[in-house]
């Protein structure tokens, strides 16, 4: 493979939902060539290629046997997307893959020894990291404007994404909730932005057992809520920072895309890491207003990642939003997941009773003692 030149050739296997933004950057960029478009539903795969002009479709193991093809663009559901990467990897490609890596960080540590013996690479989703707002915010605070990073406060809030999904069950299942599927912006931001993590805890609940689809054909139809919908986690940190991440799909409010970095000269608010764009903001101690720093790189969206790993493979250099921070974001996932299952909490040992609410007329200056 590192034979070749030119623009790089590569195959999207999963024709679903994202493989429409995908589809429609990936065929705009000059430095890659889309020459297949596979999935499970042969009728979904041919549909997509002829759509946005990709000259065959066919099943992953078809792209796979195409010489030309080097990269794999795994956008399948998470549940597929091990055995696919593997697949790939077995037949000699290097693997893009959405996010969250693999269910378990044992798969996915497996997936990229897999890689490294092959001399193969392994980019993984979500590619935000490299859109203009995250890295407009990571020049900020490179260049000291903050001081030193101290602490950072993720907020991710809403009633959950049944009412308007139409088959929501499996964002209710393993591998997903909020957690593990909106997880991965906020916690590849912080990891970009601070490296990597050295401790978690947690603590998760769920606000109903069962959850009703609210649109679609099914809709009325009750499903069981297998994982935790509201996730609080104290994150500390290898280089210092301690963050504070509530990820919730337990909230009648509806709020996202909240994340702060304090440092010891100013709070910077970050742009919503699900997406490429947005304004960075700043605010110095003491400072009546926010100063607003636009953000400047690509807001090209997602598919960033593929065609900054094609180059870097034309190029020998390392790509930037690779396997291993997909990995660390997983095994930090599992640790909050297991934090939430393990409850190692201090138990506090006293108790009283909340005392009754005052009348809203609750008068200092009434007399009513005799
Ligand atoms: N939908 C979104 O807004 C969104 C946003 C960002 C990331 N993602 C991620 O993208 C991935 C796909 O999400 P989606 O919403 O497009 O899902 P989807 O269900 O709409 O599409 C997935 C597609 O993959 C195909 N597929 C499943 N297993 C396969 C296999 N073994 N071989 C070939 N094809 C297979 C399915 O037939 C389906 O067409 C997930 O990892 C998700 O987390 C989705």
């Amino acid at each position: 493979m590192s034979g070749l030149g030119g623009p790089v050739g590569v195959a999207v296997v999963g024709c679903g939902t994202i493989s429409h933004e995908y589809l429609r950057n990936l065929t705009s960029f000059p430095d890659l060539r889309v020459l297949f478009c596979a999935d499970l539903d042969m009728e979904r795969a041919k549909a997509q290629a002829d759509r946005y002009g990709v000259p065959a479709a066919g099943t992953a193991a078809q792209a796979m046997e195409s010489p030309e093809v080097e990269i794999i663009v795994n956008l399948t559901v998470p549940a597929a997307h091990a055995a696919v990467a593997t697949a790939a990897l077995a037949a000699g490609k290097h693997v893009w893959m959405e996010k969250p890596l693999a269910l378990d960080t044992g798969t996915g540590a497996a997936l990229l020894d897999q890689a490294s013996r092959a001399g193969l690479r392994v980019g993984c989703a979500p590619d935000t990291v490299l859109g203009a707002g995250l890295q407009t915010a990571r020049r900020v605070i490179e260049a000291g404007t903050i001081g030193v990073p101290q602490t950072a406060l993720a907020l991710m809030q809403g009633p959950g994404p049944e009412s308007w999904h139409p088959d929501p069950a499996f964002l209710y299942q393993r591998g997903a909730g909020p957690l593990y599927d909106m997880g991965p912006y906020y916690l590849s931001a912080l990891a970009t932005l601070f490296g990597p993590a050295a401790q978690v805890a947690a603590l998760g609940r769920r606000a109903r057992e069962q959850r009703v689809i609210g649109s679609g054909p099914r809709a009325g139809t009750v499903f069981d809520v297998e994982v935790p919908t509201h996730v609080a986690a104290p994150i500390g940190y290898q280089a210092g920072p301690a963050a504070t991440v509530v990820l919730s799909f337990d909230s009648p409010l509806r709020r996202q895309g909240f994340v702060e970095i304090s440092g010891t000269e100013a709070t910077l608010a970050l742009p919503d890491p699900n997406r490429f764009d947005g304004e960075i903001r700043v605010r110095a101690t003491g400072a009546d207003d926010w100063t607003v720093i636009p953000a400047a790189g690509s807001t090209a969206g997602r598919g960033l990642g593929v065609l900054d790993m094609a180059r870097a493979l034309r190029g020998g250099t390392p790509h930037r939003a690779p396997g291993e921070l997909g990995l660390h974001v997983l095994d930090t996932m599992e640790l909050i997941a297991r934090s939430i299952t393990a409850a190692a909490f201090e138990p506090v040992r006293t108790t009283f009773s909340v005392p009754d609410v005052l009348a809203a007329d609750w008068d200092p200056q009434a007399r009513t003692v005799a």
